[in-house]
């Protein structure tokens, strides 16, 4: 799937260059070897650089909220 129409760069593009070190879009753009055109898919590309970054640093979070029943 495209991420990024103007560069043509795919979902698979991107995370790679996520996985690779990029931390902002403009690293990920940089990478890639492009430059943000329009910047309709800066949302995107920020939303994957969250994401994936969560991911590497708590791969399987436990859940958030154990709950008691004070019995
Ligand atoms: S869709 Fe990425 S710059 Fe336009």
């Amino acid at each position: 799937m495209y991420i990024c129409l103007c560069n043509a760069l795919t979902e698979k593009e991107v995370e790679a260059a996520i996985l690779d070190g990029a931390r902002t879009p403009a690293d990920v753009y940089r990478s890639l070897g492009c430059e943000p055109q329009c910047g309709t898919c800066l949302r995107d590309i920020r939303h994957r650089l969250k994401n994936i970054r969560r991911r590497a640093v708590d791969p399987e979070p436990s859940p958030s909220c154990a709950l008691t029943t004070g019995a």
